[in-house]
């Protein structure tokens, strides 16, 4: 059943001209039909470049945002209407306006999980890959890192040389995980190494043998010679893990590392997409894309 229904979204994909771009926290079987899947830089450098008239982003809401600023031309449907990422609406643009104000030598660098209008306000977006390498790279000293406390805290102990000034927000599914989650599956799994994801809380990043995104974290599984890993992000990681490399095993670091909202796609949504009665197609205001772009524009200029 699941083998006909993914014949069915290649099929319509070739006929109709789509690209299918899969954030890593999709599951199996929609990756396996997706033209590329990987971490947040990865989607939105891919996007850019990819020859078709029509993406179906398989992830969330400021991912397809993100797509559509980049590539104003072309059909970007959101693989289903309700799926958001909760941090990226925890701030509005009157409090950005506010704290610029009160900083004016700060440059306001973005986590990429941010609504447009937040982006339209930021000097630089970031991602999770990213973050260092262009906070060391961008010309100014003060950095106001939004919204991510967490990530912000990771990128500032990795960039001394410069004066950080963070917010506080982050991921309700990364940042619940707590420093004795960490301590249980390290006491369990004692041969294992701890791979994290920079969302998660500092004493979890402390403990952790490898800090990255998505991408990062599953490279670092594929290419090390270690046999058993505790997987710090969202737990579909685990799944693809386990998948590419049947010899080693893979544990989640905690059976609450879920997002709702990642989980909310499913492949008859993407199917649904191709037939032209699913998903949403991402719509935004010129004017708001033209002010967005340029710090995703900025990103892909210093990360890439
Ligand atoms: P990545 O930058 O690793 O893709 O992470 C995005 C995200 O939303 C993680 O929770
Ligand atoms: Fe947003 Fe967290 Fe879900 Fe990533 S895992 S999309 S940051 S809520």
């Amino acid at each position: 059943m699941i083998k006909d229904i993914q014949e069915k979204i290649l099929r319509l994909k070739a006929e109709k001209d789509v690209c299918i771009l899969a954030h890593s926290y999709m599951s199996e079987e929609i990756c396996e039909v997706s033209d590329f899947t990987g971490d947040s830089f990865a989607l939105a450098v891919r996007a850019k470049s990819a020859p078709q008239g029509t993406v179906i982003m398989c992830g969330v809401r400021f991912m397809a945002e993100t797509i559509k600023m980049l590539a104003p031309q072309k059909r970007v449907i959101l693989s289903h209407p309700d799926a958001g990422c909760p941090m990226a609406e925890q701030m509005d643009k009157a409090e950005i306006e506010q704290l610029k104000k009160l900083y004016p030598d700060y440059a306001v660098v973005a986590y990429v999980n941010t609504t447009a209008q937040l982006k339209s306000v930021a000097d630089v977006c970031v991602t999770s890959s990213s973050a260092v390498k262009i906070c060391r790279a961008i010309p100014q000293k003060n950095i106001l890192f939004i919204p991510d406390i967490n990530l912000g805290t990771y990128v500032k102990n990795q960039v001394p040389e410069k004066n950080f000034k963070l917010v506080s927000g982050g991921c309700p599914a990364h940042a619940k995980i707590c420093k004795e989650d960490a301590e249980r599956a390290k006491k369990a799994h004692p041969e294992a190494l701890l791979l994290v994801h920079p969302e998660c809380r500092p004493e979890v990043v402390e403990l952790a043998d490898y800090v990255g995104s998505t991408s990062g974290i599953t490279d670092f599984a594929i290419k090390s010679d270690a046999r058993e890993f505790i997987i710090g992000t969202e737990n579909s990681i685990v799944q693809h893990l386990q998948v590419s490399c049947p010899d080693k095993r893979f544990y989640p670091l905690s059976k609450d590392l879920l997002c709702a909202n990642m989980k909310l796609t499913t492949l008859t949504d993407v199917m649904r997409c191709l037939e032209g009665c699913g998903g949403e197609e991402i719509v935004l205001d010129e004017t708001l894309r033209l002010q967005a772009v340029k710090s995703i524009d900025r990103m892909i200029r210093y990360g890439g």
